[in-house]
């Protein structure tokens, strides 16, 4: 049997630009601990981040109008929330009080803005670099002590619909953070499919029995006799993080019913449909509309809303980009932008809803607008139950007639 040993180390109050190797030698050396090759060491980020001086006042942040916005939006101090913008590259949504923010491929809480373990009126950032601070308290540890260790700096966070906190890494470096462990036989002998071993998230829950998230003043936890792989120094590669896409994360991906916030993948088409928009006939509304249609050889068709002094032949940008690829020979479509210069995403109209799901129910809709907001939802999504024609094989229409 293989013993673990998971040993909390207590530091004096760390301040912002303090020397945290320094100061983690040095509780160490007040309780009698001494590091050895092979050991794990779980650093708190918010440690690492204060050190690093992350620590900001929030009156002295000025917000934005946009960080207004969304501050009355998602019940935030207006200059927290411009951090929160600062700070991450996509706001997914929200409940009151708490902003879901998508940053370097990771889900967090308030792009991971801390109030905890920050003095009243501060917060706490994430590290400025997580990576590069798990490689530089490694090496400084192996210069002062001499021993090769592995360094994992940890955050804590709570799974879906689960009360509590669990324990993530931000970063490591010294070890294979997720192990594959596909093709291992089960205790039945049958090969496991899809599991993988997230080691590093594991060793930060394991530390934080011991480091507690209050004022225990434990910010650093050595993990000894874990069976980790290790890997060499400056293999960066092997101790980077695995992410997966939010289409394929089994809770982003399974929230059916869309729009769902967008998260990347069609930077370039939002951008074809804003140049589209610059050329909108709208001389009635004003309201200039652009679109592009991504088909699946690869090609971008865009149009623009071309309005009408007879009102009822008016013909939204969706339409003309979709007439223009299909003059075209093309009718096999991946997605669709469409942009306006509205406070929110422009949502296509029921006739171009209709006119987009004759060419399949999955292709994408991109809605955004000249803000940087956008949403994203198949066609199905914003048309539930369409109707495709009766003559198709599996069509509703025929389903319910037989
Ligand atoms: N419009 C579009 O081009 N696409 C939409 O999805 C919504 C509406 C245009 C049509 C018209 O020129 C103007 O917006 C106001 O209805």
């Amino acid at each position: 049997m293989r013993l673990l040993e998971v040993l909390g180390i207590k530091t004096d109050l760390v301040m912002s630009g303090d020397d945290l190797v320094e100061a983690i030698l040095k509780g160490m050396a007040d309780s009698g601990q001494i590091l050895e090759d092979g050991d794990v060491l779980v650093v708190a980020e918010s440690v690492v981040a204060t050190c690093e001086g992350r620590v900001v006042k929030v009156s002295e942040v000025d917000p934005s109008p946009r960080a207004v916005e969304l501050a009355q939006k998602y019940c935030k101090d207006p200059s927290e929330m411009e951090l929160i913008l600062k700070e991450s590259d996509r706001i997914m949504g929200g409940i009151p009080g708490v902003v879901l923010t998508l940053k370097d491929g990771f889900l967090y809480p308030n792009a991971g803005i801390d109030h905890s373990n920050a003095p009243p009126g501060y917060v706490v950032l994430f590290p400025h670099d997580p990576q590069a601070s798990a490689s530089l308290i490694r090496e400084r540890l192996k210069e002062e002590t001499g021993k090769v260790v592995s360094v994992v700096i940890g955050d804590s966070r709570t799974h879906p619909l689960r009360l509590g906190c669990v324990g993530v890494a931000l970063a490591c470096d010294g070890l294979v953070p997720v192990e594959d462990a596909r093709g291992q036989k089960d205790l039945y002998g049958k090969a496991l499919e899809v599991t993988r071993k997230a080691v590093a998230d594991n060793l930060v829950s394991a530390a934080q029995i011991v480091m507690g998230e209050g004022d225990e003043s434990v910010p650093a936890v050595i993990i000894r006799g874990a069976p980790v792989k290790l890997v060499e120094s400056g293999d960066l590669e092997q101790v980077e993080i695995p992410s997966i896409a939010p289409e394929e994360c089994m809770y982003i991906g399974s929230l059916k019913g869309g729009p769902h916030p967008y998260s990347g993948g069609y930077d370039n088409l939002i951008e074809c449909a804003k140049e589209a928009m610059t050329r909108s006939y709208a001389p009635y509304t004003q309201f200039k509309v652009g679109a592009a249609l991504l088909t699946r050889s690869g090609k971008v068709y865009s149009g623009a809303n071309v309005e009408n002094a007879s009102s009822s032949a008016v013909i939204c940008a969706e339409r003309v980009a979709i007439a223009k690829a299909l003059s075209n020979g093309e009718c096999e479509f991946e997605a669709l932008a469409v942009v306006g210069n509205s406070p929110k995403p422009v949502t296509p109209c029921g006739i171009c809803r209709q006119t987009l799901i004759e060419f399949g129910k999955d292709i994408k809709v991109v809605m955004a607008n000249t803000k940087g907001d956008a949403e994203i939802a198949t066609v199905e999504e914003l048309l539930p139950k369409g109707f495709t024609g009766w003559y198709r094989e599996g069509d509703l229409y025929i389903e319910e007639q037989s």
